[in-house]
């Protein structure tokens, strides 16, 4: 059988848990924080709506913001890999913190790391 989305199986509850700690461990990473520019509050409402498209639940990105074109949307943000492992760090953090199984946890985090790394816009100074 196939296996539930991940969206569902995590639920609304803990991906909003997750965006609002993501985030606080972003705005004061010493790697990244300099790179958001824009209220805290807008890109968690921003990452909350991709992310449930993302993990296969529905659209709600695509339908207030056309395709998501991530890449494209990071291209004014230059972003090294070393700025991707911080993000990863801090999403691997996140993620450790939320009250869900292991399993889920791990396999959450498995959905990061090509995604981060294809944004990656910029070569290490
Ligand atoms: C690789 C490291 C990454 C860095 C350094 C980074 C950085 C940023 C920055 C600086 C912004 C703009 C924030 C602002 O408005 O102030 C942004 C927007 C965003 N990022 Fe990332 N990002 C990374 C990876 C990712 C990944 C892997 C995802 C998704 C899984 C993602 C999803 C988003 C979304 C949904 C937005 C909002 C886009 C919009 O304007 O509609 N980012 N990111």
């Amino acid at each position: 059988m196939e296996k539930e989305a991940l969206y569902y199986r995590l639920g609304k509850e803990n991906l909003d848990l997750l965006v609002d700690r993501f985030y606080d461990l972003v705005f004061v990473n010493d790697q990244i924080a300099h790179l958001f520019k824009n209220d805290k509050e807008e890109i968690k409402g921003k990452q909350r709506l991709f992310l449930t498209q993302f993990l296969g639940g529905p659209a709600l990105y695509s339908e207030k913001f056309g395709h998501p074109q991530m890449r494209a949307r990071h291209m004014p943000h230059p972003i090294t890999e070393t700025d991707a492992i911080a993000w990863l760090h801090c999403m691997s953090q996140a993620i450790g913190s939320l009250p869900v199984s292991e399993a889920l946890k791990d396999e959450l985090f498995a959905r990061f790391p090509p995604t981060a790394m294809f944004m990656v816009n910029k070569e290490e100074q």
